[in-house]
């Protein structure tokens, strides 16, 4: 059976010039970074050679790069150490929105219960935050907003450097979670207008388990990790040589390839539409479009099976693809497995049992404009058999 993986929002293989790099930090130069001796010194280069480059790409200087273990953590750190700090000045209101990342939505709903009052910024049917909401949401208590550039289950690109705007005026830090933008469209900390910033290897063909948090000189986070004075003294804990080089490698790709890549799933982005348009035929009634294409990265398609048409079983799609070796999600790949419906989907105002009913196909580097007409072959096969099954009840 043909594989196709269409998951890549989820998480993307490893380049192999990318196991190059990263292998001889794991054998020849294995000191710790902290060692002052000649083999600890190695790895010290290589760390600061790697947050160089990664601190180019982003228009950061080196030393506003702090490694973490991935996005996770670096929303965490964002929220938990923006947080914190802002109560020292008495400030304890943070402002976010309904539609983030588990890692920014679960942190704030932690402070929430914790002294912190916590706004959750609606967004339109397209899934995009009204700046003006915003500024209607800033109180003198506010001490961190906290808005993602691109949403990991629709696509929708937020107005950032609007947002930024508005947070300078008010002399608010303001974060954004460029996970699912980092690699794939421009990420220029500068012309955002952001002062924190997260990004994770493993959805640019990097390595699993290593991010990093870009802090704007001058702001003041509290640290997350206590002990060691690694990364500045702003992050504790011996840094993962191996997987850091791998990380500026991978980066480097993407910076030789960003437009290439882009131009490629744009290509396989628009034909999926289409060929869904001509294989659904009549059953295209019953679905929903929920990335439209004017306001999303092409990383990203999702629909929904319209409920108000037809009620399928959510993880009959899922499933189903998965048997006709078909690999998406149907929400973050942080909350796919559970039947919660998507949050996201919710926000954009669709009920319950449509949200459910939901699919994300994310592309990447490796994939072809066959593996699309297989996937929309399947889809369809998928979604005709659980409504014939429905009609049938
Ligand atoms: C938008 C967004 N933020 C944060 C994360 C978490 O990143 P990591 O898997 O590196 O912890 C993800 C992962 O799916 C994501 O898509």
């Amino acid at each position: 059976m043909r594989k196709v993986y269409l998951d890549h929002s989820a998480t993307t293989p490893v380049e192999s010039a990318v196991v190059d790099a990263m292998i001889p930090y794991f054998t020849k130069i294995f000191g710790n970074p902290s060692s002052v001796h000649q083999f600890g010194r190695e790895a010290k280069v290589a760390i600061e050679e790697s947050r160089e480059k990664i601190a180019n790409f982003i228009n950061a200087e080196p030393s506003e790069i702090i490694f973490t273990s991935g996005g996770t953590e670096s929303d965490n750190f964002a929220i938990f150490g923006i947080a914190y700090s802002g109560l020292k000045r008495g400030k304890n209101h943070i402002i976010t929105t309904q539609i983030e990342h588990h890692a920014v939505l679960d942190a704030c709903l932690y402070l929430q219960k914790n002294g912190f009052d916590v706004t959750f910024l609606k967004v339109d049917s397209n899934g995009v935050v009204d700046p003006d909401d915003l500024k209607k949401a800033i109180t003198p208590r506010t001490c961190l907003i906290s808005v993602m550039h691109v949403n990991n289950e629709i696509g929708t690109i937020q107005p950032i450097d609007e947002i930024g705007k508005i947070a300078r005026e008010y002399g608010i830090p303001f974060h954004t979670d460029a996970v699912q933008s980092f690699g794939k469209i421009d990420v220029n900390v500068k012309k955002l207008n952001v002062d924190l910033l997260s990004a994770s290897a493993h959805k640019i063909y990097g390595p699993k388990g290593i991010g990093f948090l870009y802090v704007k000189k001058g702001i003041e986070i509290e640290k997350f990790h206590h002990g060691g004075s690694q990364e500045a003294g702003r992050r504790a804990g011996t840094e993962s040589v191996p997987l850091i080089v791998g990380f500026a490698k991978a980066v480097e790709i993407c910076s030789e390839r960003m437009i290439k890549d882009y131009e490629h799933v744009k290509r396989l982005r628009d034909h999926m539409v289409e060929k869904i348009r001509d294989v659904f035929g009549e059953l295209n009634e019953f679905l929903i479009l929920n990335s439209p294409a004017d306001k999303t990265i092409p990383y990203i398609l999702n629909f929904s099976v319209n409920s108000a048409k037809i009620e399928i079983d959510a993880d009959a799609l899922i499933y189903g693809l998965d048997l006709r070796g078909v690999a998406v999600s149907n929400g973050s790949a942080c909350t796919s497995g559970s039947l919660k419906p998507s949050h996201v989907i919710m926000a954009l105002g669709r009920d319950k049992r449509t949200a459910l009913a939901s699919v994300r196909f994310s592309f990447g580097r490796g994939n072809s404009i066959e593996d699309v007409d297989y996937a929309v072959e399947k889809f369809f096969e998928v979604v005709k058999i659980s409504a014939e099954k429905a009609i049938a009840k």
